[in-house]
């Protein structure tokens, strides 16, 4: 195939209606020239790159819709975005893995092009970061204590799978997807670069196992713990085995 003339036209002319409205010329200028790609899979590493940061944009944005109406208590219209927003998370842990199509060797000669460029500069993982304190809160204020309840009436001692409790569980998986996020990242890493390398910042990256032991809603998950201790303490935490021996 001619690859100058598809690269020539790959852009499109940018004048009909659906290239206007999605401005898909800048769109598809977004990456390096063609004739500036140190190989065949830096193409790949920006594009990923950059759907994963509209990716984020679209979370950030659709949790400030749910925090509106977190606050407005209308648990069916923030359900339907969290499922959004659930989907998009399991997008960008899915897109990973596109990478993994990239050979270690081939990643070094991307990985000069990059400066000291490091995911934790990106703005919209950066912006993620800041939504889970003010999420926490207009819950606890409006779902809890507006109705005197707590994390642990709603799972346990009242448990009734009302409202609070589903949306307390849309804020836990929301909590999980980007855990598991981090955790397919670092297994990126593991495969490209490896667990016992430097960032280009010259950080250890074992540092972001410490992003991996952190959660946005530890209270959801801590009232796990509590009631498995508590059955536990109840019923014996080591059991008996069914067959008798
Ligand atoms: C071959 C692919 C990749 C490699 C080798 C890689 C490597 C790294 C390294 C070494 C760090 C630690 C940086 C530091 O200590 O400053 C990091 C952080 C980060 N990277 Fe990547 N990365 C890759 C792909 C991606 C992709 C596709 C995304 C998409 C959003 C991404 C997002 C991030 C984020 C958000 C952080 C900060 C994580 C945190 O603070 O928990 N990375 N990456």
């Amino acid at each position: 195939m001619d690859r100058q003339y598809f690269y020539s036209v790959m852009n499109g002319e940018g004048t009909l209606d659906y290239e206007l409205y999605l401005n898909t010329q800048q769109l598809l200028s977004c990456q390096k020239d063609f004739a500036a790609f140190c190989n065949g899979d830096e193409l790949q590493f920006q594009v990923v790159h950059q759907v994963e940061e509209l990716w984020m944009k679209l979370i950030g944005y659709t949790l400030l819709d749910i925090d509106d109406y977190i606050q407005q208590e209308n648990t069916p219209r923030l359900i339907t975005l969290f499922r959004r927003v659930h989907l998009a998370q399991r997008l960008m842990i899915d897109q990973l893995a596109l990478l993994e199509t990239m050979s270690p060797k081939e990643y070094q000669e991307i990985r000069r092009q990059l400066g000291n460029g490091s995911g934790q500069e990106s703005p919209s993982f950066r912006t993620l970061l800041k939504m889970h304190q003010p999420l926490w809160h207009s819950f606890k204020t409006c779902y809890l204590d507006r109705h005197n309840l707590t994390v642990e009436k709603i799972y346990d001692s009242e448990y009734s799978h009302s409202d609070a409790y589903v949306v307390a569980e849309a804020l836990a998986e929301f909590d999980e997807l980007f855990q598991k996020f981090r955790f397919h990242h670092v297994q990126l890493i593991h495969r490209t670069i490896g667990l016992g390398a430097k960032s280009l910042k010259g950080r250890s990256v074992e540092l972001l196992n410490e992003g991996l032991r952190t959660t946005f809603f530890p209270e959801l998950w801590e009232i796990r713990n509590r009631m498995t201790d508590a059955w536990g303490a109840r019923y014996g935490v080591v059991r008996d085995s069914l067959g008798g021996h």
